[in-house]
Formats: C-alpha cells, structure tokens, sequence
C-alpha cells in the first residue's frame, strides 16, 4: 500500500476516483478484519449517511498491538521521553503496550465499563494516556480524549454531553516547570456530572488529592486486581471508535464521531504512505494526544504500521529551546511531526540552541494544524531538514480523521506553504459562494471535499442534524471544510484559513463565539465581540471587543479578572491577547455585529474599512480605531 515514485500516485489517485471501492478494498487488505465487508461504500451527503466496509468484524486494538506480536513483539511501540530530561525515558515494546492495554482493559470492565459506553479521559502526556485509549478500543467503548488545557466546566459539559459512565485521569501533570493538578479539576467537573459512576485515577506527579470512596480508584492497586488477558471486543466496522470534541462557530463545541473501520484504513494508510515511513524507523509527533494529530497520528497510525512512536509529555522551551533537538538526537528520530506555531517559537531563538546537535538522523518532516509561512517553512527545511528532508504540509481537521492535502514524503514534490496535492482518494474541490465549481488553476475558493474517504466523521454525537447543518448543508452534496483555499496555477493547493467565525491559535481551533460567551458571563460585562488577528508566533492572536461600563477599579484589573473568567469557562487556551473597552460594538441596523470591520481594525489596517455609514451608530468606529492607538 506504500506509494512509491509519482508515477505510482498518479496512478494510484486515478484509481481511486474512477473505482473508489475497488481502491480502497484493496488499501484495507492490508489490515486484519475478523470478518470481510460485504459493501465497501455506501453513501449520500444529504442525510448524510455513510458506511465504510459494511458487514466487516474487527477491533483495531488487534491491528495496532496483536496483529504485530509473532514478528515485531519486541520492537519498541512507545518511547516515552518525560517532562523533565533527568528522568529516565521509558521504551514499552508491542509485547509490553499489549499486555498493559490488556491488562487495564480488564480494569476498566472491573469498574463497570463495556462495549459501548462512553469514557472521559483527562489525562497527562504519559504512556499510560495510550493504554488508556487503546484499553477503551480493546472493551469497544467509546473514548472521549479532553486536552488538558481544557476547565472544569468546559469537561463538565463534554462529560454530559457524551454521559460518559468512567473518567480516567491522574493526580496531576507537568508542563515545564509548572504542575497542573488535573484530579482537582476533574473534580470540580463532575460536581455537575450525574452519569459518572467512576473516576480511575494513576499517580503521576504524586500531589495530593480527594478520593471519594464508592467513586474514585487508583490505576496502581486497580491493575493489580486483574490478569492481562482480554480478548478484544468483536466490533462492526461502523461501531463507534471515538468521539473527539472540536469548536465551531456556535457557542458550543461538538463532538465529532470517528468509526472503527473506516478510520483505522485511513489513519494507516496515510500515515504509511504521507511520512513514507519504513520499518525500524523513529517517528515523533509532537502533538498532544488530546487533539485529532494525537488520537491518529501518535496512537492509531503509527501502531497500525508497526512503528516507533515517540511520545512526550513536555514543551519544547523547557528547560531549554534544545529540548526537540535533544530528543531527535537522544532517540535518532527520523521523522518530526510538528506545528507552524513550535516552528516560530523556536525560531525565535536563533541558532544558538542547534548549536552541537546532532540532527543527522532526520530524514523526513512535518506540519500540521495551521498554515505554515514561508519564512517557518525555510527554516525549518534549511536548519533542521539540512535542506535534505522532504517537509510534508499536511492539510487536514479533525472531522477528516486524517491527512486529506499533502505532499508524500520522498514521492511527490513540496513547495513551500503549499500542502500541494490531494492524497488518492480524495476529491477536493473549490467553490464560490453559490457553491458553483471554480474550474482550472490560479484561482481561490473555498474548499470542499465532493466524495467520501473512510476516515471521514460520520455525525456528530447526540445531534446528527448538527452534523448536516455544518458540513453538508453549505453546498449541496459537498463536505464544507470551512477553510479557504488557493489553487496555484501547478494545481497545487494552499490553504489560506478559515473563512467562518473559528480562530486557530497556536494550531488550535477556537470558536470566537464560545470566546464571547465566556467573556460575557464575566458579571459587568453588557457584550463583546471576538475576532483574530496575526500573531508571530501564535498564526493569529484572540482580539476581544468588550463593553464594560462599570468598572470596578483600574481598567488593567479588570482585563485580568475577565482573562480569569474565560479561564474558568473553557480554559487558560482560550484567553484573549487583547482586550479593549469600548463604549458600543460597530452594528447594522438589524442588529448584527460587523466583524469585518473589527476584524480590519485588529490587524491594524483602517485605510479601508468600507462604507460604514448604514451602521446603527457610525460614530463608534471612530473611537474604537482612537481606543486601539492606546492599548
Ligand atoms: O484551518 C485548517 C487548519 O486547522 C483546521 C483544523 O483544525 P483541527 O480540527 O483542530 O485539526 C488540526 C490538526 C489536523 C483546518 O480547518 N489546518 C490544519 N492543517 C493545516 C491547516 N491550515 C493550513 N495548513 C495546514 N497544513
């Protein structure tokens, strides 16, 4: 299934258009599946309503630990580098990540969990955090991963949403230099979380913490109650695998459901081919398993193939701004998967942290989760890739489940800022407003995907019409990414960013209207409004528009109790850059905020605002642009 020369991808991606079924048949004979499919497609994008390989049986737990035992069971599965570089790094081979996974597969249906139900997971970046996911897949339950950037309520409302019966955590987690104490989080959560009956807590910073009797229970003493044998749950290709929460344009997040067969093909095949990743291989991603890049491209795709993943529980500036480099020489790492946002940061200071690195191992890398400028995309080539290591932009969101626009490392050529061309089997296309085609090369539009892949969602949870409503219901018959999209006169796409009201801040995708609710349940604020603007380092920082007539004290006070507000409500992760007090929001007359205008001000260019005379109040553009020359 491996691509290997562009001859082969042209070919490979004509198949895959002309006789879809027949390709990806093909592609999913390299998994094993307890029972073959008897369709390998059934769809429509109206209801929407799409099947892969229906009738199949597998577990994908078995494609990632069992399927690898007889010939690669000591090859290491997980390397675990931690948070602080005096503590030893951990290898787990597929032997070991098998029976561990077993092992606390059988703790979890010993606290009551089975096929089917939901569990919250909350948790550090440590190995247990795979087993933890791999163990939900093993019993067929449904997992649902909170970054642990994410508040109480912000958890609270995704446990209730999904009625998860289990949350696994630990006691705490370390970021640099600081301790985040993830147990009394999750507590203050499921004060308002009826349907939870357990909470499995492992110790990892060891800080104190409340065990409530009945509820709460330690990892360590749990797996010592078990053996590690746990026959994996027989599961249909379309039963549930995962529910991920992701932010949109409406106040609430939703949860993006990802099945077992379909996603499993798609997470393994495009990892095996878009990182042209070859047997005995390191491969580090240095994402958090908290978001999609983790779930499918530190667990699900690299097990599937066999390979080496690298996990790390800690940032890249800590203790110092070697600490990536470190790690690629520690552990020879041969493939870095990594953010436009990490790229900037450590750009930022200068070379002197390469100095004595030994980086001769790195023969591929990669960019996700934002548009990667040009100046990132040079260094990162020239200083890290030695001008050697094909860089794969790789276009995709959590709704795809993978790698959608990429280049194939070592297969098909990069250019730079360019995520290039579409992997086979998908047919991306770029529409105007009407949802008319734009033909031909050289043009903008906004992207849309026109056929299904497996790996795509298949609803949202809780609320399919949701799921239509967003993605399907835009265009008729096309999946609506939501982003923009440049197709250059060689057809080569580039995505451009977002064109709804999504911000994505340091790779991550935030929701101004989620933003606007949490800064107007701070008590004194009447309304605000959000919009982004470019950031060096963060690709676009959270400008925030807020009224506030009666403040209590200075006016600086008030900003930090607002940030400490939004805090609370989602996260430390959703926290404003930018806050300005104005006396009135720029409106039409019907009432409707014009964030185009507030947007152009953030980015500090009022040559142009248009006509803003069929405003309510005219007036207020004038001292909202004054307001901005003081902050
Ligand atoms: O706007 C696109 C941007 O990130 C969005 C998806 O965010 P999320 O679901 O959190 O998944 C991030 C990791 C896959 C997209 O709609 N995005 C992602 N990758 C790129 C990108 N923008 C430009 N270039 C990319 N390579």
């Amino acid at each position: 299934m491996q691509i290997t020369s562009f001859k082969q991808y042209e070919e490979d991606y004509k198949k895959s258009v002309e006789n879809p079924e027949q390709f990806w048949g093909e592609v999913a004979q390299n998994f094993q599946w307890r029972k073959p499919w008897f369709k390998v497609l059934s769809w429509n994008f109206n209801e929407p309503n799409i099947k892969w390989f229906e009738g199949a049986k597998l577990n994908i737990t078995e494609n990632c630990l069992d399927r690898h035992l007889a010939t690669n069971g000591d090859k290491p599965a997980i390397v675990w580098e931690p948070n602080n570089p005096e503590e030893e790094s951990v290898t787990y081979t597929y032997k070991m990540l098998h029976e561990r996974v077993c092992r606390f597969a059988n703790v979890l249906k010993r606290n009551g969990a089975k096929k089917g139900d939901r569990i919250c997971i909350y948790m550090p970046m440590v190995p247990e955090l795979a087993i933890a996911v791999l163990a939900c897949a093993r019993i067929g339950a449904v997992h649902s991963v909170i970054f642990g950037g994410f508040s109480a309520k912000s958890i609270a409302d995704r446990i209730n949403d999904s009625q998860c019966k289990v949350v696994i955590t630990a006691d705490g987690s370390y970021r640099g230099n600081k301790q985040i104490p993830l147990k009394e989080v999750i507590d203050d959560a499921l004060i308002g979380c009826p349907t939870v009956e357990k909470c499995i807590v492992l110790t990892h910073i060891r800080t104190p913490v409340s065990m409530l009797k009945g509820r709460d229970v330690w990892w360590e003493d749990e797996v010592k109650h078990v053996n590690d044998i746990c026959e994996a749950e027989e599961m249909d290709a379309e039963d549930m695998l995962f529910i991920l929460y992701t932010s949109g344009s409406t106040g609430k997040p939703k949860g993006v459901v990802h099945t077992c067969g379909g996603y499993m093909v798609y997470a393994g095949y495009t990892f095996s081919n878009v990182f042209n990743y070859q047997p005995g291989e390191v491969y580090f991603c240095t994402a958090d398993i908290g978001w999609i890049t983790g779930h499918s491209y530190i667990i699900y795709g690299p097990l599937s193939q066999g390979a080496t993943s690298v996990l790390f529980e800690g940032i890249p500036t800590y203790p110092t701004p070697s600490r990536f480099w470190d790690i690629v020489e520690k552990h020879k790492v041969n493939t870095l998967y990594t953010a436009p946002t990490a790229i900037r940061s450590l750009m930022s200071y200068g070379e002197e942290p390469l100095k004595d690195k030994d980086l001769s191992s790195i023969r591929v890398l990669g960019s996700v989760g934002e548009p990667i400028n040009e100046e990132a995309w040079h260094w990162f080539d020239e200083k890290i890739g030695r001008g050697k290591a094909p860089i794969v932009d790789t276009w995709w969101q959590t709704e795809t489940g993978g790698i959608m626009i990429s280049p194939i490392a070592t297969v098909t050529p990069t250019k730079p800022s360019f995520a290039t061309l579409p992997l086979p089997g998908i047919q991306p296309i770029l529409v105007d407003e009407n949802g008319n085609e734009i033909e031909g090369n050289g043009v903008m539009g906004n992207l849309c995907i026109k056929f299904p892949w497996p790996g795509m969602l298949r609803t949202t949870y809780g609320d399919h019409e949701r799921c239509k409503q967003t993605y399907f219901s835009t265009y008729e018959n096309l999946y609506f990414t939501g982003d923009g999209c440049l197709r250059d006169e060689d057809g080569y796409y580039r995505i451009t960013g977002r064109v709804d009201d999504v911000l994505n801040v340091s790779g991550h995708r935030i929701g101004t209207a989620e933003v606007e609710n949490a800064i107007n349940m701070h008590a004194g604020v009447v309304e605000s409004a959000v919009v982004g603007y470019p950031h060096d380092v963060k690709g676009q920082g959270i400008y925030a528009f807020v009224i506030y007539p009666e403040m209590h004290g200075e006016a600086e006070l008030s900003k930090k109790d607002i940030l400490q507000t939004v805090t609370r409500v989602i996260g430390a992760i959703a926290k404003p850059d930018k806050i300005l007090f104005v006396s009135g929001l720029p409106k039409t007359r019907s009432g409707k905020i014009m964030r185009r205008i507030l947007r152009k001000i953030a980015e500090g260019d009022t040559s142009n605002l248009g006509d803003t005379s069929t405003l309510l109040d005219p007036g207020i553009v004038e001292e909202i642009i004054e307001a901005t020359k003081k902050l």
